[in-house]
C-alpha cells in the first residue's frame, strides 16, 4: 500500500488474530546467523522492508540466505567480507546500528546509509563506543548521522556505560565483543530489550547477564533452528484498541511474551482492561502465547521510569487509549521517542489534538485528560509506521468519522498486512 488512506471503520474488535514475526529478533536472528559456524534455519521471519534491509546487507558481507517454504536458511561464510557497495538500510535503526557493531570487526571499508527518516537518527551512541573498542569510523554532521563510513579492523573488549537504555547499541557492543580481545560488558540504565542475549545464549554463546548489566566474551555462535514468536509490538495496535472500544475481546496467539517487551500488557491491566496470558511456550530462550485483552472502563496511569523501555514502542498506541481513559495520564522518562522514526511525541501530539484530544507535550513524555470524544482529522505520518498505525485505530474511536492517513507505505517497514487484520477485527471484511 503506498500514499494517502481512508480509514473509516467501526468496532468493536472481536476475534483471535496473529502477527507476523518480531521484528526485533527477526533482525537479529540474520546476524547472529550471518556469523555462525554452520547453517541455520528460521520459521517465521517477519517478511518486511526493515527486516529485508538486513537481509540485502547480510548478503552484502557474505552470506546466503534462501526462502525454503515457511522457513528462511541462512548459509554463514567462512569469514565476513567487505561489502562491495553502499549498505542501504531503509528506514530501520535496528539494521544500521546492529550492523555498525558487526562491520566494525570486517576489515575494510562499509559505508552504511538509508532514507531521509534514518539519515536525521543519532548514531553517535552507537558509534562512539565503538571507536573504544578499536573502530574507526567517520559520519555525516559532525559524525553524527549517516551516512556512516566505518573501517573495520581489530577489536578490544572493554566496560561501556551507556547514558541512555537502547537494545540497539547494547546489541551492537555485544555483538562487537564477539570479535573483539578480551570480555565486553555493557552496563544499562534500565533494562532494554534482551533478544540479543536470549539469541547468542541459545546459539552457544557465553553471555552473562547481571542486573543491568551484560558481559560476553568472544567467541562465534553455533548454527540453530527456531521459531520466531508474533511481534507484540505488531500485535499492541489491536490489543490497544480493544481495551477501550466497548464490546472488544481479542485474542493475539503466538504472540512474543518476553518481560523486557510485555510493558503494554502491565499498562492496560493497571487501566483496567480484562488481560489473560495461556498457552504458554517458550523456544530459543523466547516466550510466546496467546494474549486476550477484553474492553473495560479505563482509568488514566503514570507511565516512567524502568517501565518506559519496555513499552517504549508501543507509547504511541498506548497514547491513543489514554484520550479514552478516565482521568489523568502522564508519560514521563520518554525522551527517546523524539529519536524514533519520526518525533514521536511530537508527531502524536499534532494527529490527536488535531482529533480533539486533550494532550500536552513535556520535554520527555505528555499529560493526556480523558476521555474525549475524538473526530476526523488529516494526519501528517510523517514516514513513521507506528504513527500511521496507531491513527488507524484511533479512528475507531471516532463514530464513523475519517482519518485521512496522508502516506501509509511506511507501514511496509514492519506490518505489511496490518489493515487485513484490522479490518478483519472490526468485522469489515
Ligand atoms: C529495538 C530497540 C528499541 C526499539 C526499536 C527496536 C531493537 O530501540 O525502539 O524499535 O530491535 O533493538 P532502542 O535501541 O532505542 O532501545
Amino acid at each position: 500500500m503506498k500514499g494517502p488512506a481512508l480509514c473509516r471503520r467501526v468496532g468493536p474488535l472481536v476475534g483471535g488474530f496473529e502477527v507476523p514475526g518480531d521484528k526485533s529478533i527477526s533482525h537479529r536472528a540474520l546476524l547472529c546467523s550471518a556469523i555462525a559456524t554452520s547453517p541455520c534455519k528460521v520459521r517465521g521471519l517477519l517478511q518486511a522492508e526493515d527486516v529485508a534491509s538486513t537481509r540485502r546487507a547480510v548478503e552484502a558481507v557474505g552470506a546466503r540466505v534462501r526462502n525454503d517454504g515457511a522457513c528462511v536458511v541462512v548459509e554463514p561464510p567462512e569469514q565476513l567480507s567487505e561489502p562491495p557497495d553502499v549498505v542501504d538500510c531503509g528506514n530501520s535503526g535496528t539494521s544500521i546500528r546492529l550492523l555498525c557493531g558487526v562491520l566494525s570487526a570486517v576489515r575494510g571499508l562499509s559505508v552504511l546509509t538509508g532514507d531521509a527518516s534514518l539519515r536525521r537518527r543519532p548514531m553517535r551512541r552507537v558509534l562512539e563506543p565503538l571507536r573504544q573498542m578499536g573502530a574507526t569510523w567517520s559520519a555525516r554532521g559532525g559524525d553524527q548521522f549517516p551516512p556512516i563510513a566505518l573501517q573495520g579492523g581489530s577489536l578490544r573488549g572493554r566496560r561501556h556505560d551507556l547514558a541512555v537504555a537502547s537494545a540497539q547499541v547494547k546489541s551492537a557492543l555485544l555483538l562487537a565483543g564477539l570479535f573483539a580481545e578480551g570480555e565486553t560488558t555493557v552496563m544499562e540504565p534500565q533494562r532494554s530489550r534482551d533478544h540479543t542475549e536470549r539469541m547468542l545464549r541459545a546459539m552457544g554463546v557465553d553471555v552473562r547477564s547481571d542486573g543491568l548489566s551484560v558481559s560476553i566474551e568472544p567467541g562465534r555462535p553455533r548454527g540453530f533452528a527456531s521459531e520466531i514468536p508474533g511481534d507484540i509490538s505488531s500485535a499492541a495496535f489491536f490489543l490497544c484498541g480493544a481495551a477501550a472500544l466497548e464490546g472488544s475481546r481479542v485474542t493475539a496467539r503466538k504472540v512474543g511474551i518476553n518481560p523486557s517487551r510485555t510493558g503494554v500488557l502491565d499498562v492496560l491491566e493497571a487501566m483496567g482492561a480484562g488481560l489473560s496470558v495461556v498457552n504458554r511456550t517458550e523456544e530459543a530462550g523466547e516466550p510466546r502465547g496467546d494474549v486476550t485483552v477484553v474492553a473495560a472502563p479505563l482509568r488514566g496511569v503514570e507511565i516512567s521510569g524502568a517501565l518506559v523501555p519496555r513499552l517504549i514502542d508501543e507509547l504511541p498506541a498506548i497514547m491513543v487509549v489514554a484520550t479514552q481513559a478516565t482521568g489523568r495520564t502522564v508519560i514521563r522518562n520518554a525522551a527517546e521517542l523524539r529519536v524514533k522514526e519520526s518525533d514521536r511525541l511530537a508527531s502524536m501530539g499534532e494527529a490527536l489534538c488535531g482529533a480533539g484530544a486533550r494532550i500536552e507535550l513535556l520535554g520527555d513524555g505528555c499529560v493526556i485528560d480523558g476521555p474525549t470524544p475524538l473526530h476526523g482529522v488529516s494526519v501528517r505520518t510523517q514516514f513513521d509506521h507506528r504513527v500511521a498505525m496507531s491513527m488507524a485505530v484511533a479512528q475507531l474511536f471516532m463514530r464513523g468519522a475519517e482519518v485521512r492517513l496522508d502516506d501509509v507505505a511506511c507501514i511496509a517497514t514492519s506490518f505489511p498486512s496490518f489493515f487485513e487484520v484490522l479490518d478483519e477485527l472490526a468485522g469489515a471484511t
